[in-house]
Order: structure tokens, then C-alpha cells, then sequence
């Protein structure tokens, strides 16, 4: 029951494990839920590459554990699921955030592009999340937050593998809503528009490409990190307590569709 004092966004006294938090999106998150007040782990295949993510994290007040985490790999998700609680006790909230992405056409996409991509997106994330709501599950409590993409409601050339990854996610969501719901467990999708990070850098190098982008972005203008703050903090806290199972869209309205209708405008 909320107060009129109460602030239900206040993420004090609760862990977050943030995958695939080395830098890009990832990192961004964990500096939302650190400066919501939540104690944080974060993740990399290289733990070494955690050294100024941990320290920027650790200036805004966070406890911070660094954690190796190659989510293809089940006996590394074991591990480090493993770890994040016999450091903190807990996990109350997943960010399950690490992805990856193979640009191609479809016609040149090789059968190793589809594993690289699938593997990591949706495998990865399935297992990940299964290991952390076992300990969720016995605390009756828990957030999990799929990383999606706007390629889970719309589909775009070059992006086969990525594309099905993202619906799957979308699909995982649901499921898992509804599998784990009764265990105090929600189960959410935030899905990004276009954000420039290292796995798109290349699109928008590309002369002309950003132009061609915000033509078709109703809000005219490509994600800054700061645009995914609020919707994380909806999902991450006991704001969102009675949604589960959502895809969230955050992307400045290109997946409703933005093609003109009318000479005039
Ligand atoms: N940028 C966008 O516009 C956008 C839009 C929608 C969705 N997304 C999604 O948002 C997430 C973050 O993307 P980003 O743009 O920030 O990309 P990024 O800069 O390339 O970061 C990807 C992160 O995922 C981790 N990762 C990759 N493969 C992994 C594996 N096998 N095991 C564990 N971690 C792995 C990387 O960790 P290490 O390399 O350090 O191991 C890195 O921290 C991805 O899932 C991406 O698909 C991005």
C-alpha cells in the first residue's frame, strides 16, 4: 500500500544485477537504478572491462560487485548468479540487458551469425533470468526487465536474426509473466528505439543515414540514454507492481509506423 509520503521509484536497500554492463546501454541502466538506490552487479565476459563502470557507479553512492558473465556459456550463468547472492544475499531486480547483433542481409547470413545471435539474445537471456527467479522465487519477490528492441513489434531488412531474437523476447516475456507471477515475480520487456552505442555506431557514421532516421522517428530525433530513465524505473520498482508481461516501447514513436499520409505535412 503506497503512502502520500511514499515514493514507489525509490529503489533503496535492493540489489540489481545488470548484464552486459561494460559500457552502452548497459552501463547507463546501472547508473539509473544506483541513483535510484539500489545496490548493483554489474557484468562482462572481460571483468576487467568493469574497472570504470564500477568506479563511475560507485561515485554515485552504489555498492557494486563486478562479475564474469558470458551468457552462452551455462556453467558461467551458474557462477555468477551464484555469486551475486553470496555477495548480497539477494537479487531483487534483473536488468537482463547483454545482446548482440549481426547486420547482414539475409541472404549472406551464415548459420554461426544465427547461433551468435540467438544464443546470446534469447537463450542467454532465458537462462540467465531462470537462474536469478529461483533465489527471486523464495524471497516472493522480484523485477525482471528483458532487453527488447523495436524489431520485437516491427521488422527490418538486414536485421533477420536480430529481429526474431527481439519477437522471441517479446513471447519470453508473456511467458514467463505468467509462469512466474504467482511466485511475486514481474516480468517486463523495455524495448529501445534507436540509441547510438557500439553495436549500431556503424549506421550512424554512415553519411546522410542519421537524416534518413529521424525523417522516421515521430519525435525527430534519435535515444539519448537519459529517454530510457523513467520507463526503467517504472519497470525496476514497486511502481510497476500490478504489470507484468508488457513490452514497453521506448522510441520516439517510429514503430507506430511513420510514413506520411498526406501531401501536406
Ligand atoms: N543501441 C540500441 O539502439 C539498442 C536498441 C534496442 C535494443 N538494444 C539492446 O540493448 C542491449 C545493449 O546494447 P548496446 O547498444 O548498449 O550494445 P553494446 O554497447 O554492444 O553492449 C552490449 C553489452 O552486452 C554484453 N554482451 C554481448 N555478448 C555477451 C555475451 N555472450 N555474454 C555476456 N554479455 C554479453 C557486452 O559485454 P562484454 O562485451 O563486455 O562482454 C556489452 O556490455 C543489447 O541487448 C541490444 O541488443 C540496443
Amino acid at each position: 500500500m503506497l503512502t502520500m509520503n511514499s515514493n514507489p521509484f525509490d529503489l533503496t536497500g535492493k540489489t540489481a544485477l545488470v548484464t552486459g554492463a561494460s559500457r552502452g546501454l548497459g552501463l547507463g541502466f546501472a547508473k539509473t537504478l544506483a541513483r535510484a538506490g539500489a545496490n548493483i552487479a554489474i557484468t562482462s565476459r572481460d571483468v576487467t572491462s568493469l574497472e570504470g563502470p564500477a568506479a563511475e557507479l560507485k561515485a554515485l553512492g552504489a555498492e557494486v560487485q563486478k562479475i564474469e558473465l558470458n551468457v552462452r556459456d551455462p556453467n558461467s550463468i551458474h557462477t555468477a548468479v551464484a555469486d551475486v547472492i553470496s555477495h548480497y544475499g539477494r537479487i531483487d531486480i534483473l536488468m537482463n540487458n547483454a545482446g548482440c547483433n549481426v547486420r547482414k542481409p539475409a541472404l549472406d547470413v551464415e548459420w554461426e551469425d544465427w547461433n551468435q545471435v540467438l544464443d546470446t539474445n534469447l537463450r542467454g537471456a532465458f537462462f540467465v533470468a531462470q537462474q536469478v527467479a529461483k533465489h527471486m522465487a523464495k524471497e516472493k519477490y522480484g523485477r525482471i526487465i528483458n532487453i527488447g528492441s523495436v524489431t520485437c513489434v516491427a521488422g527490418y531488412a538486414g536485421l533477420g536474426p536480430y529481429g526474431a531474437s527481439r519477437g522471441g523476447t517479446k513471447q519470453l516475456t508473456m511467458s514467463l509473466a505468467h509462469d512466474w507471477g504467482k511466485h511475486g515475480i514481474t516480468v517486463n520487456c523495455l524495448a529501445p528505439g534507436w540509441f547510438k552505442t557500439a553495436q549500431n555506431k556503424v549506421m550512424y557514421e554512415q553519411e546522410g543515414w542519421v537524416d534518413y532516421l529521424c525523417e522516421r522517428i515521430p519525435l525527430g530525433r534519435p535515444g539519448s540514454p537519459g529517454d530510457l530513465e523513467g520507463a526503467l524505473l517504472l519497470l525496476a520498482s514497486d511502481a510497476s507492481a500490478y504489470i507484468t508481461g508488457q513490452t514497453l516501447l521506448v522510441d520516439g514513436g517510429i514503430s507506430v509506423g511513420a510514413v506520411r499520409a498526406t501531401l501536406e505535412q
